[in-house]
């Protein structure tokens, strides 16, 4: 699938970005640093994702006069991040975006089927007049983004966005294909999905590595 040119397909190239993917890709980087880096990216995701977002103009004093000068409006956002691993998320884009509501979705992978199941869902309330962020490190074969969206918008989530750090084509193509109208940002796009479903070179199991449960 080209991805160069798909509306709503994000691959982002901050080469910061990459630098702190590299490391999180290293099977020697262990739980602390592990976590400390998926903070950052998100950090550097959520920057790009927020990018659009509306500011109006406050009246503001400063030390010399009083001017008009912009803030954000309308701060109705709530991040989403799929556990577990998307707990690893959160509390990046919370830096940027203290006031966010935060919703959580539980799915796991079937070991053997690969297919996910749902396990928790607790949402804000509102949550179909807010921006909602879905957060997840991995998108792989996308079974868990595609049912994460179905989710809210069986809820009544209208403006959803899917952010990852790393993906696999046959994911990007499955969720596009199903939600073409989710935008969707991506870290580092690899190679492909092996026989187990995971990612190619990726970076393993990610809730295994933020949660030091590595058998
Ligand atoms: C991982 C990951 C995604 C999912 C991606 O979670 O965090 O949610 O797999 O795979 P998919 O695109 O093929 O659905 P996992 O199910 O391993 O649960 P965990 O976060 O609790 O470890
Ligand atoms: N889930 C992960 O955590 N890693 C993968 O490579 C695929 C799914």
């Amino acid at each position: 699938m080209d991805i160069q040119n798909k509306e709503n397909i994000i691959l982002l190239d901050h080469p910061l970005l990459k630098h702190k993917i590299t490391l999180l890709r290293d099977k020697r980087t262990g739980t602390n640093e592990f976590r400390q880096l998926v903070k950052e990216i998100a950090v550097l995701e959520g920057y790009e994702a927020l990018r659009h977002l509306k500011t109006e103009l406050i009246e503001v004093e400063t030390p010399i006069e009083t001017t008009k000068q912009p803030m954000i409006s309308g701060k109705k956002l709530c991040f989403v991040p799929i556990l577990r691993a998307g707990l690893g998320m959160v509390e990046g884009m919370l830096s940027l975006v203290p006031s966010a509501k935060v919703g959580h979705i539980g799915l796991y992978r079937d070991e053997v089927t690969h297919e996910p199941h749902e396990y928790f869902c607790k949402l804000p309330y509102g949550i179909a007049e807010r921006e909602t962020y879905v957060l997840d490190p991995m998108l792989a074969t996308g079974g868990s983004a595609c049912d994460a969206v179905k989710l809210l918008k069986e809820k009544g989530a209208k403006n959803i966005t899917f952010i990852c750090i790393i993906a696999a084509p046959e994911g990007v193509k499955t969720f596009h294909d199903a939600y073409p109208d989710v935008p969707l940002y991506i870290g580092a796009l690899d190679r492909c999905l092996n026989e187990n479903a995971y990612i190619c070179p990726g970076l393993g199991d990610a809730g295994d590595r933020i949660f030091g449960t590595l058998k």
